[in-house]
């Protein structure tokens, strides 16, 4: 494994000069504007794989953007390592919160700032150059595959699809991703738990149009008066969801669980100061650490209706809507706890309204053997880089693709990720620090490697 490390060494300013070229492309999947740029997007990642060596590289087409797949086979006899990533970011907005254009990227303070630096191009590109560094070098331990696909941001829509269709291909025995994080600086983690995500948008409906609040106000029901009241009525003081039967198949924390929690080096005082909040709040009887990755939520992500502009405008307003997304925890589903949304607002619905539901998206949430051959390679790649033993946490975001692995592919994931909760990914600044990107590199060489001994030897 020395050659492949050396030539990560050698070639360390060449790739992270290539990542900036990458980010260079602003491919934010969920604006149709830049349909154009997406595809830029895949195909400068395709160009890449090709130079690193891979053999068969296809931008592949689906019915939104496409999937970056590469292959290179060393093997029947060795495993295979299927690589996910997602080339695809958020919008930047507000852009007036950047210090630097989010598409140049700028290094500061040994980060690198743009859009996508540490969600996701960072991430999966360590993986691209882990592959160049076996490539150029010497013949990879595993067979390897990339599937990199630009819709995650857009909750993975086609991907289901995509991997159903090219079940076969796509054959593999672990998929390997890197989109969460670290438990702090220089504490490595993989990640065994990931939340999943139910996403509705609710409209309530009052008087026909806009009214002037002198001439009605006091003889019809408000709208935003009305939803407001009914999202407050969605927690209770324990700050439990009230929704009928949103706790019914979640998967308990267990007693061995709650105690690695309590062991994890949690600087409470420092995750207040990032989130910028003097107290906490959690579901009673909980940890900050347990509430924000081992059990479901519930947040309203956004309101409006009547009146939002400058000075002041006495409107009695037709409508009101909100996004309300919940986090959700191993065994509730998507679909479930969304029919289960659903009538709770049609039966808290006041007479005076009516309600309109839209279900958005969602995903399923994860959890992964800590047992599994791929997480004892992980965790032995990890202690190499980090000179300690990683930990095991749960996530609190979501990652929907990682239960499709699973359900179409037989595959578990392995999360071995580079972030910081710091990286402000979805916010403006988003960075990625080099050294973590040098690290993944290396660790992403150490974990092929690893894993291939660790099948050879089961
Ligand atoms: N990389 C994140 C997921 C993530 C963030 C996992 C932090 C663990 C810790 C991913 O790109 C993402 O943002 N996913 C979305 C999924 C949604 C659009 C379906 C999320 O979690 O909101
Ligand atoms: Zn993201």
């Amino acid at each position: 494994m020395d050659a492949p490390l050396q030539y990560a060494k050698d070639h360390a300013d060449r790739f992270v000069e290539e990542l900036k070229a990458w980010l260079r492309i602003p491919s934010i999947s969920t604006d149709p504007t830049y349909a154009t740029q997406t595809r830029s997007a895949a195909e400068w990642l395709a160009d890449n794989l090709r130079d690193a060596g891979m053999g068969d590289v296809e931008v592949m087409e689906t019915d939104g953007h496409p999937v970056v797949y590469a292959e290179h086979h060393v093997s029947d006899d060795a495993p295979t390592v299927l690589v996910y990533g997602h080339y695809d970011v958020q919008p930047p907005d507000p852009l007036e919160l950047w210090d630097n254009d989010p598409f140049e990227p700028v290094e500061k303070d040994g980060d690198l700032v743009a859009r996508g630096s540490a969600d996701d191009k960072g991430q999966a590109f360590m993986h691209v150059k882990a592959a160049e560094s076996w490539l150029a070098t010497d013949q990879p331990p595993v067979n390897l595959k990339f599937v990199i696909e630009g819709e995650e941001e857009n909750g993975s829509v086609h991907l289901p699809g995509f991997l159903e269709e090219h079940k076969d291909k796509l054959a593999a025995d672990v998929c390997l991703v890197s989109d969460t994080a670290l438990f702090a600086p220089g504490v490595p983690s993989i990640a065994y738990g990931l939340r999943g995500l139910a996403y509705v948008e609710v409209t309530l409906t009052g008087p026909k149009k806009d009214l002037h609040s002198g001439v009605y106000g006091g003889g019809v029901e408000n709208p935003i008066n009305a939803l407001a009241a009914m999202i407050a009525a969605l927690h209770d003081d324990d700050h439990r969801v009230t929704v009928e039967g949103f706790y019914d198949d979640v998967v308990a924390l267990s007693d061995d669980e709650r105690e690695a929690y309590r062991d994890l080096p949690f600087d409470e005082a420092a995750w207040k100061d990032e989130a910028g909040v003097s107290e906490t709040k959690t579901e009673a009887g909980y940890s900050v650490l347990e509430g924000t990755t081992g059990r479901p939520t519930l947040d309203c992500n956004g309101i409006w209706g009547g009146y939002t502009g400058e000075g002041a405008k006495t409107v009695l307003p037709s409508k009101a809507s909100a996004k309300i997304s919940c986090r959700l925890v191993p065994n509730q589903t998507p679909g479930d706890i969304t029919e289960k949304l659903r009538t709770h607002f049609e039966a808290h619905v006041p007479d005076t309204m009516s309600l309109t539901f839209r279900d958005l998206h969602g995903g399923h949430g994860v959890l992964v053997d800590r047992e599994a051959p791929a997480m004892q390679a992980a965790s032995e790649a990890l202690e190499a880089v980090f000179g300690q033993t990683p930990y095991f946490t749960r996530e609190g975001g979501s990652i929907p693709v990682v239960a499709d692995f699973k359900r179409i592919l037989g595959l578990d994931t392995v999360l071995m990720g580079f972030g910081l909760d710091s990286d402000s990914i979805h916010s403006p600044n988003e960075r990625f620090g080099l050294d973590r990107f040098h690290q993944g590199i290396e660790a992403s060489v150490r974990f092929m490697d690893a894993y291939a001994r660790q099948k050879e030897a089961a």
